[in-house]
């Protein structure tokens, strides 16, 4: 697949934000999946800010290249690749003409994903079998693709991107999300324990409930009811002996009062301390 036309790369405006510059991402080239919105858009902007190549990956061209666009007037370098993480030969081709454009590939971000709220008898063989293709397979066709060129460079990190829900469980709806983002979790400890022989690490992260399209569309679906959500008052999947909802004061809620900008503070301390966040397998 060629390489979508985006803006030709600007040089860095030194100017821009000098202080952020993280040795241990500086000139790395990262790809992020679904990157056009939300939290993959806030990750390609804070490691663009940090001196990445940034490939921004997303369905839509467009989309795509509007994000690209915004690294470029940051001062940073990015540049759209849109493909459907689900189709394992468009992802091969995708990463394969990456790596033949930028000459290698540092940093994966497994973070496309698809919100449904739809509670277990509602949850269609359609349904699941999108959920589970766009989230756990799509992390395993990115993962899959990039792997040979990491194992190759001796180095590499790939991120997965979780969720609160697929290390708890505890809400109402989403059994098919919530499946598959533990699916997620269980691919990167396999694969992290396995890649680090080949000096590659694997991890995962597991956001709370952050305010973006997915979870306003969850909440949409769910005609605003709170109980799509942690900490919601009107019915909780937590009880105490007599049968009483308890109110939930967890991670979940707290997140629900981060917004795009905070968690693009939070993630630029994480880009930060990427390069410590080392997966030992003994
Ligand atoms: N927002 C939250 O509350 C929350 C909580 C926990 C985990 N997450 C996870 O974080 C990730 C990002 O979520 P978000 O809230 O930013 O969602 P979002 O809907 O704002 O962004 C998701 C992006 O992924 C893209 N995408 C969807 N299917 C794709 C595919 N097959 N191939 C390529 N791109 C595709 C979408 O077009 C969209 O741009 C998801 O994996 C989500 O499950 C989100």
């Amino acid at each position: 697949m060629p390489l979508a036309a985006s803006p030709p790369a600007k040089p860095r405006d030194s100017r821009a934000s000098p202080s952020r510059h993280a040795p241990g991402i500086a000139d790395k080239v990262a790809l992020v999946t679904g990157a056009a919105r939300g939290l993959g858009r806030a990750m390609a902007i804070a490691l663009a800010d940090c001196g990445a190549t940034v490939f921004v990956n997303d369905l839509a061209l467009d989309s795509a290249e509007a994000a690209a666009h915004e690294l470029h007037e940051r001062g940073g370098t990015g540049e759209a690749l849109p493909f459907d993480v689900s189709a394992s030969a468009a992802v091969h081709l995708a990463i394969d003409a990456l790596v033949g454009r930028a000459g290698r590939i540092d940093i994966l971000i497994n973070n496309a994903g698809i919100g449904d709220f739809v509670e277990f008898p509602d949850i269609t063989d359609e349904k699941w079998t999108r959920m589970l293709d766009v989230h756990l397979k799509g992390a395993f066709n990115c993962s899959h693709a990039a792997f040979p060129h990491m194992v190759r460079q001796r180095s590499g990190k790939i991120l997965n991107v979780s969720s609160v829900a697929g290390k708890r469980g505890d809400f109402i709806g989403n059994s098919h999300s919530t499946a598959a983002k533990a699916g997620m979790i269980g691919l990167t400890k396999s694969l992290a324990f396995y890649a680090a022989r080949h000096g590659i690490n694997v991890n995962a992260i597991a956001p709370g409930l952050v305010a973006t399209e997915l979870s306003g569309a969850m909440r949409g679906n769910a005609g605003n009811d709170d109980r799509a959500h942690p900490g919601g008052k009107a019915r909780t999947a937590r009880r105490d002996r007599g049968g009483r909802a308890l109110p939930r004061l967890g991670c979940g809620e707290l997140h629900l009062r981060r917004d795009i900008g905070s968690q693009r503070r939070l993630l630029h301390g994480l880009a930060r301390h990427h390069e410590r966040c080392r997966f030992t397998a003994k």
